[in-house]
């Protein structure tokens, strides 16, 4: 077969403008697969994907079985369906059809879309959620995603030590409890602002950098792979290049290529947060070799 020529490459981030499902058998093992699919009929692109739901859920799934042979896990950003003003479905019936396909459904992170955009039909309640679905078995670096404590749920824990009242209508001696100095443990709901104004470009279903950002922080060490098989205007890769991984898009359409390419032109190493993620992983020296997720070797 033809060796097939990246789009884009620098640094350890490559583009490759063609269809996931061809170039994603070619590539080398990577530690997170990451995206956000295109989503049934709600916008057409060039390629071409199923319209129908369970035609689109297989090709889905396909995808995703051919991202956990090549990556640890793998988390599809997915929103619900609304129809005509009704539920169509929802995150749950991924669940159902990861069972049918024996994939492990690690977790199911709510996205709160905070502050909340100006939109939203006047007769139903705005929807401000989408979902993160993890799936496969991820090696969770919860040191790296910690989130400072509020001063009014410290306060909890600092004070004395007293008498807890019991259901029996007893009371107990309550101990002091400690907060981790790192800050909280993650929850399943991440809160995060949509795209804003400076990140915005002229793709029409682009998520913010904090997105992948937290998921490539709590996957992955510095230095490891990063894969995003819909890479659109290249959000991903802009988090993985700011943290310091090596990472590969593939997208279908040539204009949001070039959109990426030079959004990763623009982008910047951020060396205090790959120095904090390298301070939390105390001795993982799995990370730094920056060397390119995919040779010309591995796709040929
Ligand atoms: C929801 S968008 C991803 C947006 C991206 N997360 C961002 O922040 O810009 C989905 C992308 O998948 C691309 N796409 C659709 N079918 C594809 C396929 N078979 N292979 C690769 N890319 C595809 C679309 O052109 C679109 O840019």
């Amino acid at each position: 077969m033809e060796t097939m020529k990246p789009y884009f490459e620098e640094g350890g981030i490559a583009i490759y403008h063609a269809d996931c499902r061809d170039v994603l058998p070619q590539l080398g093992p990577c530690e997170l697969v990451i995206g956000s699919p295109p989503y049934v009929d709600q916008r057409v692109y060039s390629g071409g994907f199923p319209l129908e739901k369970s035609q689109w859920m297989n090709w889905l799934f396909g995808i995703l079985e051919a991202s956990l042979r090549k990556a640890q896990s793998a988390v599809f950003n997915v929103g619900d369906r609304r129809r005509k003003g009704f539920r169509e479905w929802d995150s749950s019936d991924f669940a159902g059809y990861a069972q049918a396909y024996g994939v492990r459904l690690w977790e199911r992170f709510m996205w709160l879309k905070y502050p909340y955009l100006p939109n939203g039909s006047a007769e139903q309640p705005d929807d401000p959620v989408e979902f993160c679905l993890w799936f496969g078995e991820p090696t969770f670096r919860t040191d790296q995603v910690r989130r400072k404590y509020a001063e009014s749920t410290l306060m909890r824990y600092r004070t004395t030590p007293g008498l807890r009242h019991l259901s029996n209508g007893t009371r107990k001696r309550q101990s002091a409890k400690t907060a981790h100095e790192g800050g909280s443990r993650p929850t399943t709901v991440l809160t995060i602002a949509p795209v804003t104004q400076e990140e915005y470009t002229d793709h029409p279903a682009q998520y913010p950098i904090e997105l992948p950002a937290w998921f490539i922080s709590a996957a992955t060490a510095p230095g490891d792979g990063v894969l995003d098989p819909w890479s659109g205007s290249g959000t991903t890769l802009v988090a993985a290049k700011e943290l310091g991984r090596r990472a590969i898009g593939i997208e279908i359409e040539e204009k949001y290529c070039e959109i990426a390419a030079k959004r990763l032109s623009q982008s910047v190493l951020n060396f205090e947060a790959v120095n904090h993620e390298r301070s939390a992983e105390q001795g993982d020296d799995r990370g730094g070799t920056q060397q390119p997720l995919l040779s010309e070797q591995n796709l040929s």
